[in-house]
């Protein structure tokens, strides 16, 4: 327990991240000071809001700073503590550095629970993600028995949850990913009633209307761009869309536009968005439900776990390329037994 493998932002990417923009390093493992706990990390989340803090400009999540390690949310074990609140042996989760040890306050991080499948789930389906997709469908979407629910990345970290949420509330719902696998996992294992992927349609609008022959009443947004506007064409009166994310337009140096807006208008078409981290207060309950859910059978959830941190920034960038099938995750190191 001498070196720390870390992973530096080291320089600041324009249009698509690519492995430059990383460095490895090794540093030395930290020292816990008053109040603070030393954490050997295990399972590290990757998600799309990083390429985000990448960019010199504000935003809800503070930039990453260059030359320093990168942040992400983490699930370890305390190795050393001096803080009365967390001993040695305890699992936490909370938002930590691309390094085999974190050194972190005790404040900072939250005690969870082993007894689950995976603690890797804390970051996907126990987790923000899952979360997200609760909260948006909760507060905005508020999707009713009969109507029609389509949601874009439908096969990722978000996007399974939020399909799999909308049929328990009786909908039919519609979803769309990158390859015909995604599409016929969503369908096949998730339930969704149709799926296509929006890569191989010959036209987004057709593939829509297959897909939600009764037009669309509630859009789970999680790409952007072109997508957002063959959704504009089909939505019914008064649709919701769930502004969660546009990953499509993260690496573009110019955003698309979107040209299909007055269709909001005649059709009374609410539009809001939202960022998770404002609604903590609902944890506890998102915690109780989702892993009722869970226990029960009720929702699956698919996680696609990269080995070992120096694989980070290729995984990083995979998933900005949707080459991830499930929740990102990168196992660091080992679970406890
Ligand atoms: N508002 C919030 O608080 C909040 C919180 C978490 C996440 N989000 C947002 O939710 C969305 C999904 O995040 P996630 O964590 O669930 O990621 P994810 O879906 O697990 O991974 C990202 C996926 O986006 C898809 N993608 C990439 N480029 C695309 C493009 N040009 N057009 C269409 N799809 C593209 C890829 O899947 P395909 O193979 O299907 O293309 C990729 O696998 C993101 O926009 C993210 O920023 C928002």
């Amino acid at each position: 327990m001498t070196e720390n493998t870390q992973i530096l932002f080291k320089s600041r990417p324009t249009g698509w991240v690519d492995a430059s923009h990383f460095e490895v390093a090794a540093g030395p493992v930290g020292e816990p000071g008053a109040g603070e706990v030393l954490v050997r990390n295990i399972f590290m989340s990757l998600d799309p809001y990083m390429r985000g803090r990448m960019r010199d400009q504000k935003s809800y999540a503070p930039g990453f700073e260059l030359g320093q390690v990168l942040q992400a949310g983490m699930v370890g074990e305390v190795v050393a503590s001096n803080d009365p609140s967390l001993a040695v042996g305890d699992l936490v989760e909370g938002r930590l550095g691309w390094e085999t040890y974190s050194v972190a306050q005790a404040g900072a991080v939250n005690r969870v629970d082993g007894n689950v499948a995976s603690l890797s789930h804390y970051l996907g389906v126990l987790g923000m993600p899952s979360m997200t997709a609760w909260v948006g469908l909760r507060n905005i979407g508020q999707p009713r028995e009969g109507e029609t629910v389509y949601v874009s990345a439908a096969s990722g970290a978000v996007g399974q949850i939020a399909g799999q949420i909308a049929k328990m509330h009786g909908c039919h719902v519609a979803g769309s990913a990158g390859s015909f696998e995604k599409a016929a996992y969503i369908m096949d294992e998730l339930g969704f009633d149709a799926a296509f992927n929006y890569k191989e349609a010959s036209s987004l609008g057709d593939a829509l209307g297959q897909a939600c022959p009764d037009g669309i009443d509630v859009y789970f947004e999680n790409v952007g761009g072109a997508m957002l506007d063959a959704v504009l064409l089909k939505v019914n009166p008064y649709a919701r869309i769930v502004a969660c994310g546009m990953i499509s337009q993260y690496n573009l140096e110019k955003p698309e536009g979107v040209k299909n807006l007055g269709t909001m208008v005649g059709n009374k078409v609410k539009m809001q968005g939202f960022i998770v981290s404002d609604h903590m207060d609902l944890k506890s309950e998102f915690m109780a439900e989702m892993s009722g859910w869970l226990a029960d059978g009720k929702i699956k959830y698919r996680e696609d776990i990269t080995q070992g941190l120096e694989n980070a920034p290729a995984a990083f960038i995979g998933m900005l390329k949707g080459e991830n099938f499930g929740k990102q995750v990168v196992q660091i190191g080992e679970a406890p037994k």
